[in-house]
């Protein structure tokens, strides 16, 4: 990437998704796609016009004015038209040969207005639906396909949530639907340092056709051969959805860690952890600083004990270790600010904790958008006391700590409760089957396998992720298995850039 060409600021680049592609990428992927001089290219997010610059025939689409100018320079035969591609495509019925580039990454959240209606429309147009969290590059990828002829082919840099992401699921249905062949070369090297969010390459050819397989191949870093034929591995996708939820992610996997895998995640006697129970996530006080108390702050003001409820408040709090009585007396030695201010709605307020209520302090919290949404605004609603607590932000591994002291958790934790009908032998059996099956090598890859990376090496855990890891103690797994799994942990730690310790 050349800084001269960028002609944004950091944070006007990130919030257009303007990361310009390396030259050697940008060629591969046009070679790709043209195969006659008279085919007609179409970029829909053009930038600079390094893609378009590389053949006669092309059109650009881009709706930032200084780029859409760089582009013309660059690409003097190619058609620039500065615009929002989702408005030029409801108004255009032009079909082209090939369509190429890198859409814009750009969260759900900043992806907004009448940009991202006419893009959504536009997907539903071609039997598409996106739900709310879908970033900008997968409805280009749809609107870019729909600007093709027949047979026609397409060649695109995409984020590697293509092999995760809830939304890319959709848009991986409607790319097998609509091509006789769908490629995606993983790349294992950042493609931009500078950025989180790890690149992949997506082929797909004969526009109008259809496929029962993507062909996925695993490249350590960018290199023209990337995209040729080495070391492709068919990725069935009814297999795919039956198996890992339509995910990609877990065929990066050697065949021996996804054959292992795959006879786990089919076998009945290896439970999930949501089989076992509940997991959700920690209360949402609306106003951390206010309803966390320090023991020195809430002796002062003489709040009763039956007020405070002891609070796991992050995963510096957790080691594999359970959090026992011993734990928190030295979180309250240190006067840490531990102790969650919990007043349940029906409770008859004592005047010691009204005052606290009606301290500056209270005023300023009541207004937080939380508080202000409950009635009444001072009770944490869901303060549960769970059997475990979970991180759901993770380096390398994932801490499970099981919960002795009767502790709450905050937002910042996943919090898991056993199901309410298991009492007696059944609840011992399933407290050993979480502990020992979490730390199992089964356990660990299907950490890896069914949370997602999130950039910078880290591995989060959403609750409906959670739900799906499963469990099985070592001791019940052969030897040659068990290397199996344990290789496949390390192989999706060094894909999230943690390598071995
Ligand atoms: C990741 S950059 C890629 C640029 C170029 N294709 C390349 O790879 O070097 C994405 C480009 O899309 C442009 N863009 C963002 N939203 C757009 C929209 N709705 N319509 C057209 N272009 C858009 C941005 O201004 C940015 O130049």
């Amino acid at each position: 990437m050349s800084d001269a060409l960028v002609p944004q600021a950091p944070s006007d680049r990130k919030s257009a998704g303007a990361y310009f592609t390396p030259e050697p990428v940008a060629r591969t992927l046009v070679r790709w796609a043209v195969r006659h001089d008279g085919d007609t290219v179409l970029d829909p997010s053009c930038g600079d016009g390094r893609f378009i610059s590389l053949h006669g025939n092309s059109t650009g689409i881009e709706r930032e004015g200084a780029s859409a100018c760089s582009a013309r320079r660059r690409a003097p035969d190619a058609t620039v038209v500065e615009a929002d591609f989702f408005t030029w495509v409801a108004e255009n019925e032009r079909r082209f040969d090939c369509a190429v580039g890198n859409p814009p990454f750009i969260r759900y959240q900043r992806f907004n207005g009448a940009t991202r209606r006419a893009a959504l429309a536009c997907c539903r147009g071609h039997g598409v639906r996106f739900a709310a969290l879908a970033s900008s590059w997968a409805p280009f990828l749809v609107a870019a396909a729909g600007s093709l002829k027949p047979g026609g082919r397409m060649a695109f840099v995409v984020p590697a949530e293509i092999g995760h992401a809830p939304y890319a699921r959709p848009l991986l249905d409607f790319l097998v639907g609509s091509f006789d062949l769908v490629r995606i070369v993983a790349l294992r090297e950042k493609m931009f340092p500078d950025l989180s969010e790890d690149c992949w390459l997506l082929f797909a050819d004969g526009y109008g056709g259809a496929t029962s397989s993507i062909e996925l191949v695993r490249a350590e870093r960018f290199s023209r051969f990337a995209a040729g034929r080495a070391a492709i591995r068919r990725v069935g996708v009814r297999e795919c959805r039956a198996n890992h939820g339509g995910r990609l992610r877990p065929y990066l996997l050697s065949d021996g860690s996804l054959d292992s895998y795959a006879h786990f995640s089919q076998k009945p006697s290896a439970p999930r952890l949501g089989d076992l129970g509940r997991v959700g996530i920690g209360y949402v006080s609306g106003a951390n600083g206010f309803f966390h108390l320090r023991p020195s702050t809430a002796e002062r003001l003489g709040i009763p004990r039956e007020f405070l409820v002891p609070s796991v408040r992050g995963g510096r709090y957790l080691t594999d270790r359970p959090v026992t009585p011993d734990a928190v007396r030295r979180w309250l030695e240190r006067d840490d600010p531990v102790l969650l201010l919990r007043i349940p709605p029906e409770a008859r307020v004592p005047a010691v904790v009204r005052r606290y209520l009606d301290t500056d302090a209270a005023h300023r919290a009541r207004e937080a958008f939380k508080c202000r949404s409950r009635t009444p605004w001072y009770s944490v609603p869901d303060v549960r006391k769970p059997d475990f607590f979970l991180t759901y932000m993770n380096g390398r591994t994932p801490a499970l700590a099981e919960n002795a002291a009767g502790c709450t958790c905050t937002n910042a934790l996943l919090a898991f409760e056993f199901r309410e009908n298991l009492s007696g032998r059944a609840r011992t059996a399933a407290r050993r089957t979480v502990l020992s099956g979490w730390a199992s090598a089964l356990g660990r890859l299907s950490c890896e396998l069914e949370g997602h990376p999130l950039g910078g090496g880290l591995l989060k855990l959403e609750p409906g992720e959670a739900r799906r890891v499963l469990l099985l103690p070592d001791d019940g797994i052969e030897p040659e298995t068990r290397r199996a799994l344990l290789d496949g942990v390390e192989t999706m730690r060094r894909w999230r850039h943690i390598d071995a310790p």
